[in-house]
């Protein structure tokens, strides 16, 4: 019960300085950091102890380490809503394996941490490639494994969730070309890569290692993966897409059957598909907010995807410069605010679930770059997600492409943002960070008013 009081006096605190800052540009905003701001600029990453309050929220959070749930259209956790701000760092158990790599897993997470990010989707595949997870299909290195172990164990460390991906779409990793050709290395009658989706063998190869995973013994906390909190979700693969069958019937019927077959072994965790959010054949009407008339073709559909039994949330992945133009251009924020937009009137009236915008980004080799872009960028996509989480709707959160510590710059594809050198864009996060804490906290059923009565806390012209 002190800790309550201790926590609504630190609330209220807390709406103060959130309420004030609220009404300027995130961007510009800088009344929100306080007299250590010069000494967060030497660090380059303000320290949650030290800005926006994050520490006062901690205090309240000091409840067990619990599995996130879903209630109606909201994640939640501890009864409380679990709005997300997190970011996206793939290699993290590649990195992991060797012990000269392995603090550069500690240190991401210790700077994203440090901006009070909670949630972090990485990689648990690696499929025949170099420091291979699954050598060849059912055969596992172990070390690796043990990698992959470090990776949980240490994201616990940090109070950071993982969405764990098991597959790839695209060949990085080995990804379903590499199931292709174990198939045909076992004398499968195999060619496209999209038998990865039909061929019942290739089907059989990819539900064994989700079983391997899902069943896998932590060996540095002895908990299994099925019944570890710090994992928040499933991810069935990485952007999978289907352009041998446009129709969408070939991954449909895929999704249906690796959906159940995740739940029937794990029944706590939730489960997302990892699609990128194409509008496809079910909803002509909805076409019109695709990037690309080609984005229709490549046999994924948005809702009828999302309304497979076994699937919790819904994810999208937001990329102008990828699908619509590689030179930067101020429409290309028109189109992510419509983008996000229908996505999250899609989840909240159709699919009555929450939607996590599971990778968005902008790379630092488009011709126009410039960090300003990014950070105006980053913030527009924050704004629109924060228009949903104000009113506990759908939009359940955004993952960030991607977060590095320093010194990995070989592993970038030009999106990569290194928050120790990035302080304009790690106060960005901050602040949204900060802003998402208070939402959770403040709709928590522990405390006396609930999330409609905040409506009277803030000012109605405040667009965010
Ligand atoms: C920031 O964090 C670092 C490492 O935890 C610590 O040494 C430093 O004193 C902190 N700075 C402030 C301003 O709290
Ligand atoms: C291999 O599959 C193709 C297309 O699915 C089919 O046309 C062909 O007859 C098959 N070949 C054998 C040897 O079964
Ligand atoms: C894990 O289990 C083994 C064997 O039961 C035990 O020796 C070890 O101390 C346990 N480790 C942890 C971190 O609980
Ligand atoms: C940054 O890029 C945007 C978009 O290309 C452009 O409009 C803006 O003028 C640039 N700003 C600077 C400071 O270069
Ligand atoms: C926020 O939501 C309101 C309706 O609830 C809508 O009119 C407005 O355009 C939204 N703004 C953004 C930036 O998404």
């Amino acid at each position: 019960m002190k800790r309550l009081q201790l926590g609504t006096i630190s609330l209220v605190l807390l709406l103060i300085i959130l309420t004030k800052s609220s009404t300027t540009n995130a961007v510009e905003d800088d009344s929100v950091k306080n007299e250590e701001s010069d000494k967060e600029e030497q660090n380059h990453v303000p320290n949650s102890t030290s800005s926006y309050g994050i520490e006062i929220v901690g205090e309240m959070e000091e409840d067990e380490w619990e599995m996130v749930q879903k209630r109606g259209n909201q994640f939640v956790v501890n009864e409380k809503p679990f709005y997300i701000n997190g970011f996206n760092t793939y290699w993290l158990m590649v990195f992991a394996v060797d012990e000269s790599t392995r603090g550069k897993v500690t240190e991401v997470f210790q700077q994203a941490s440090s901006v009070g990010m909670t949630v972090c989707r990485t990689w648990a595949f690696n499929d025949a490639q170099w420091r291979a997870l699954q050598k060849s299909p059912s055969v596992y290195d172990e070390d690796v494994f043990k990698a992959l172990d470090f990776v949980v164990s240490e994201a616990k460390k940090y109070k950071i969730r993982l969405i764990l991906s098991l597959a790839n779409n695209w060949e990085a990793y080995g990804g379903k070309a590499q199931y292709v050709k174990w198939g045909k290395d076992a004398g499968l009658n195999v060619s496209s890569d999209d038998d990865f989706f039909s061929h019942p063998t290739l089907r059989t190869y990819y539900k064994n290692h989700v079983k391997t995973v899902l069943n896998r013994v932590n060996t540095l906390t002895n908990i299994t993966y099925k019944e570890d909190p710090t994992i928040f979700a499933w991810e069935l693969m990485n952007e999978p897409r289907c352009t041998s069958d446009p129709t969408g019937d070939k991954l449909q019927d895929w999704i249906q059957e690796m959906a159940f077959h995740v739940k029937k072994i794990d029944a706590k965790h939730l489960v997302e598909i990892g699609v990128e959010g194409f509008y496809g054949p079910s909803t002509p009407h909805r076409t019109q907010f695709n990037p690309n008339s080609y984005a229709t073709q490549v046999g994924t559909d948005f809702i009828r995807n999302h309304q497979v039994l076994g699937v919790d949330f819904a994810s999208a992945h937001i990329y102008a410069d990828s699908w619509i133009s590689q030179q930067i251009s101020e429409s290309h924020l028109e189109f992510i605010t419509s983008w996000m937009k229908s996505h999250i009137e899609d989840a909240e009236k159709h699919l009555g679930m929450p939607i996590i915008f599971a990778e968005f980004g902008v790379s630092s080799k488009d011709p126009g770059y410039n960090a300003t872009y990014r950070d105006n960028l980053i913030t527009s996509v924050y704004k629109t997600i924060l228009n949903s989480t104000k009113k506990g709707g759908s939009g359940g959160g955004t993952l960030l492409w991607q977060v590095f510590p320093e010194g990995t710059d070989n592993m970038d594809d030009g999106y990569a943002i290194v928050l120790s050198k990035s302080p304009s864009t790690s106060a960005v996060v901050s602040l949204q960070s900060s802003r998402l804490a208070l939402f959770n906290s403040m709709c928590s059923s522990k405390f006396q008013w609930s999330c409609k009565k905040k409506k009277v806390i803030y000012d109605p012209h405040d667009e965010f």
